[in-house]
């Protein structure tokens, strides 16, 4: 019974505006010891109070310029406050405000699968091959392609960690998305049937050694259930019913969606894309609808409209709410730290590794 009291409380506090004081109030006694990340998937309860705002590229890179806060509240996912934690100084102190808030593409690569690839790879395939993961995957695997003379890249630079890779070996290795991972191939000029698609759950990945040997990417099977939802179906309804439409897709869509849509970027893109269109411009955005309904806020004079009508949340991005942003920074008001991120040590130096050589090339 106490149980649903306490549950029935905080339900009832997320609707009132005590919370907003309370955060504000924190903040303001934190002043510049603190330093609020927002990833453009957040709820704009917890979107209002980021100091930076950003796809997952701008705040790694804001991350690992900022290092006068002690403490970096990263409103986003795990993966999001490793790489932080990793690019910050050892004195700056990452917190997630939930904890459990993962990523389920990440988790669809661990370490142990990727060796066995890799192991298999070698012999089946040998000759350099370079692993490249996206930033949506576990600091271990980062650590791997840091330890392999790989790099990693994120859906804003995918194409110049290609370039970077290929310049470096003759075939990529790439974790753990296999859509971005295409993607980006047919943005070079790389076709279907220069890709295979490993499958970590089957024996040999279910690729054939001919598979291997004739592919240019070796494609990780992983994905974002999110950017799953959005069908070619969904451009063809959307253009039948909006004439003139403009279609953007994220591209951890399926590469059908891509071919049919006219622009693909990643959030920071779409934004910069919206932005630069004339008033009057319908939008039809394939990604997580908070990101879409703050745009369609933002920009009156257009109009932007998710690509799908069932266009999901993002689970894990949902988990930090305001609640848990207002217990961190209370918590650190009285000197306590809750839900720290910190990767150790050396799969941290391993990891930097990997993500330095992106931010230098990419
Ligand atoms: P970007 O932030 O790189 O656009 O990626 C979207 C995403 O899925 C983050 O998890
Ligand atoms: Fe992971 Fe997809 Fe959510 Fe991004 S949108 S955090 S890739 S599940």
């Amino acid at each position: 019974m106490t149980g649903l009291k306490e549950f029935t409380k905080r339900e009832e506090l997320l609707e009132t505006e005590e919370i907003v004081e309370r955060i504000a109030a924190a903040k303001a006694a934190l002043g510049d010891k603190v330093l609020i990340l927002g990833h453009h998937y957040q709820r704009d309860e917890v979107f209002r109070f980021a100091d930076f705002s950003g796809d997952s590229f701008k705040l790694a890179r804001d991350a690992a310029e900022q290092r006068g806060a002690k403490y970096v509240v990263f409103c986003g996912v795990h993966f999001m406050a490793e790489s932080a934690d990793i690019l910050t100084a050892d004195d700056q102190v990452v917190i997630l405000p939930d904890i459990k808030a993962g990523c389920s593409m990440a988790d669809m690569a661990n370490l142990d699968q990727v060796l066995d690839c890799w192991e298999d790879l070698e012999e089946r395939v040998g000759g350099t091959i370079i692993p490249v993961t996206y930033m949506n995957s576990t600091a271990a695997i980062k650590a791997f392609c840091g330890d392999h003379g790989g790099i990693v890249c994120t859906s804003s630079n995918a194409k110049t960690v290609y370039k970077w890779a290929f310049e470096r070996g003759e075939r990529i290795l790439f974790l753990p998305d296999e859509h971005l991972g295409r993607n980006t191939g047919h943005q070079m000029g790389i076709t279907d049937a220069e890709m295979c698609l490993w499958d970590p759950k089957e024996e040999g990945g279910n690729c054939t050694t001919e598979d291997l040997v004739r592919s240019k990417v070796i494609l990780w099977r992983g994905f974002c259930s999110v950017h799953m939802t959005f069908k070619p179906q969904h451009v063809d309804m959307m253009r039948e019913r909006y004439p003139g439409v403009v279609v953007i897709a994220h591209p951890e869509c399926t590469s059908a969606v891509v071919a049919k849509s006219d622009f693909v970027g990643s959030t920071e893109l779409i934004i910069k894309q919206v932005q630069a269109s004339p008033p009057g411009t319908v939008f039809a955005v394939g990604t997580e609808h908070h990101l879409v309904n703050r745009l369609n806020e933002q920009l009156p004079d257009h109009t932007i409209l998710p690509l799908s009508p069932f266009a999901c949340n993002c689970a894990t991005m949902w988990r930090i709410d305001p609640i848990n942003v207002m217990e961190v920074l209370e918590g650190l008001v009285e000197g306590k730290i809750i839900n720290q991120v910190s990767v150790p040590k050396e799969v941290a130096d391993s990891a930097l590794v990997a993500l330095n050589r992106m931010l230098e090339n990419a």
